[in-house]
């Protein structure tokens, strides 16, 4: 399955710079179109936007159009829309998760209050599409308002399993698959489309792409169990205090016993750490090598990235979605 590419990657900085020129026009986009009458809305969206952020579902807009040809002006526009789609999303979600911090930063919902943040969040959802739009293209249009209602769906059906210890591996990859997974297949897609892609290579990149999707979510619940603080942007031990059984936990439990079982369904119970400790649950999940098994399927999934993006010709913008997925699975935050 190995496509023949190994040893050529690329560093993230090489990567970047790849598609540097277009990602400073992509900020550009954004501080442009994130002005509205409303000051609230103004000052939010710049204070999204200065926070930071890896950008990577810009890039992937970016990478996939330079591998096809040239998106030009649209894919510009399109890495703009997927960016501002991407934060409204975390907006939202941090409204629902009460969350404290994102990107290091008090996040919207503690620094203005749930009222005005959710505002922020359909607001900032609208202007996306009406950037799409001048785009004149069903398609693309279709992909868009498709992938933001999966996401919508994905987080309903996360909260309708809060607290719950019963969620399997099977609920847990719908779940990835609506929540992320979905608006990477898309950039990559959108990417394609601009650059005058046929409708088999739009699907072979949009394959590829909800693969490192899936890895980089995959990954981004076992940082939550290993990573630092102060290098993640968000709490450690987040997750489970928030309520959510993601996958290491998943498969320590198929194995863990009742006391071990009782242990996390106190700290669901209890939203915190103070019966149970998170080194506790860390232990648990050690001794079942839960970070370790999920770090497999991860990599499961980049091989299978790999292989998909290996069917295309060698150059550079190819090396440099080859390398996407090492760094999905590499990082550290
Ligand atoms: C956060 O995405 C939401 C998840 C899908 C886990 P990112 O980790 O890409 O967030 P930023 O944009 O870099 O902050
Ligand atoms: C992030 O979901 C939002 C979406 C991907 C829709 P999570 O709640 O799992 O991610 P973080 O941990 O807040 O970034
Ligand atoms: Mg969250
Ligand atoms: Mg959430």
């Amino acid at each position: 399955m190995e496509s023949g590419n190994a040893g050529v990657s690329m560093t993230a900085r090489e990567m970047v710079g790849l598609v540097e020129a277009e990602l400073r026009q992509v900020e550009r986009e954004i501080s442009l179109e994130w002005i509205a009458s409303v000051d609230a809305i103004t000052t939010i969206g710049l204070y999204l936007q200065a926070s930071g952020g890896k950008r990577l579902r810009p890039m992937l807009v970016l990478l996939a159009s330079k591998l096809i040809g040239d998106g030009g002006e649209s894919a510009i526009r399109l890495g703009a829309v997927v960016e501002m789609i991407h934060s409204a999303t975390l907006v939202h979600d941090d409204i629902i998760d009460d969350a404290r911090t994102r990107r290091g930063r008090p996040s919207t919902n503690i620094q203005w209050g749930n009222h005005t943040s959710v505002l922020a969040g359909d607001w900032l959802y609208m202007q996306a599409f009406q950037i799409a739009l001048r785009e004149r293209n069903f398609h693309i249009l279709d992909l868009l308002i498709g992938v933001t209602q999966t996401m919508v769906e994905g987080e309903l059906m996360q909260l309708q399993r809060i607290g719950s210890m019963e969620v399997t591996e099977a609920d847990y990859m719908d779940l990835t698959e609506r929540k992320t997974a979905g608006l990477f297949s898309t950039c990559a897609r959108l990417g394609a489309i601009v650059a005058g892609a046929d409708a088999a290579t739009e699907d072979k990149l949009g394959e590829y792409a909800w693969n490192v999707g899936m890895a980089f979510q995959l990954i981004d619940d076992i940082l939550d169990f290993t990573a630092h603080e102060n290098v993640l942007g968000k709490p450690v031990g987040n997750d489970l205090w928030e309520g959510k059984v993601t996958l290491p936990l998943i498969y320590a439990l198929e194995e863990a016993g009742p006391e071990e079982r009782r242990m996390v369904a106190t700290v669901l119970e209890d939203r915190n750490y103070e019966r149970v400790p998170f080194t506790s649950i860390l232990e648990l999940i050690g001794q079942r090598r839960g970070v370790e098994r999920v770090r497999e399927r991860a990599r499961l999934f980049t091989e299978k990235a790999r292989a998909l993006i290996g069917e295309f010709p060698e150059s550079p913008y190819q090396r440099a979605l080859y390398s996407v997925t090492e760094l999905v699975t590499d990082r550290d935050h």
